[in-house]
């Protein structure tokens, strides 16, 4: 116990400055199984499990927003048997995930185009998010079928299709009416966009992960695979946060 309060002590000096969204690119869940020889799909599962203690952990230490890639628009042509794994890994989620997860008071949202996903799949995020939508702690933002250029795509032809019926003068086109049709529009408007991106597993790109909202985000790599990445870890990628200097373009 007072171990705990010590490390509890520590990390508040550490930790002055908490983002108020964090973007997590979840990477290494394929090379953490193989390297147990393992099948890929069971580092997904071990992926769920990293992001249960990092998403109670968030919320403990007063992030609002984390925004989670889980399935890209690209990830489709992954082999047929992992993408079904992967698609039923919500239907997994909301059975043995969500209930600790509200009670923690977290809110579930979804980003992404779910129409296409398999039905089973769209209804357990429907599930997992008609439960939550009234908790006002965290909320968890899943980017299932998430594709950054196809948001930016699909906001730029309604803006078009707005001036095109004459609702729309397209000098009246600015930021912030871009974001507003952006799907992260369903966030509260002072954490829309991520203040801290992590990815794992030693990739350095962004992958279409929130190319526009990305854009004064700060980056922490980190070469731990993903089903390794726990409270720990994320305590780390926050100090470091903290030692980053912010000027939005300003000086
Ligand atoms: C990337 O690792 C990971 C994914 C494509 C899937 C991540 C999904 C989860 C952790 C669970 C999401 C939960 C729900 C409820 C949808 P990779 O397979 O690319 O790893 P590799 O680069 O080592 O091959």
């Amino acid at each position: 116990m007072a171990v705990f309060k010590f490390k509890k002590k520590q990390e508040t000096q550490i930790l002055e400055k908490i983002p108020k969204h964090i973007g997590i690119i979840m990477d290494g869940n394929g090379r953490w199984a193989k390297k147990r020889l393992q099948p890929r799909v069971m580092g997904h599962k071990a992926g769920m499990d990293a992001l249960q203690r990092v998403t109670i952990k968030a919320s403990e230490l007063g992030v609002k927003v984390l925004t989670v890639y889980a399935f890209s628009t690209e990830n489709w042509s992954r082999p047929a048997d992992e993408v079904k794994f992967i698609m039923n890994l919500p239907v997994e989620f909301f059975d043995k995930y969500v209930p600790e997860l509200h009670k923690n008071n977290v809110r579930v949202q979804v980003i992404g185009d779910t129409s296409k996903l398999p039905q089973a799949t769209f209804e357990a995020m429907e599930r997992a998010c008609t439960k939550t939508q009234h908790n006002s702690g965290l909320i968890l933002n899943f980017a299932l079928n998430y594709g950054g250029r196809a948001e930016i795509t699909t906001a730029v032809k309604a803006l078009a299709q707005e001036v095109k019926d004459g609702h729309l003068q397209p000098e009246a086109i600015d930021e912030d009416l871009i974001a507003r049709h952006l799907m992260t529009k369903a966030l509260p408007y002072l954490y829309r966009d991520p203040d801290l991106i992590i990815r794992t597993s030693g990739e350095l790109r962004l992958s279409n992960f929130l190319p526009w909202q990305a854009a004064y985000s700060e980056f922490y790599f980190t070469k731990v695979l993903w089903p390794d990445f726990n409270e720990d870890e994320l305590v780390k990628a926050i100090a470091e946060f903290n030692h980053r200097q912010r000027r939005f373009g300003g000086v």
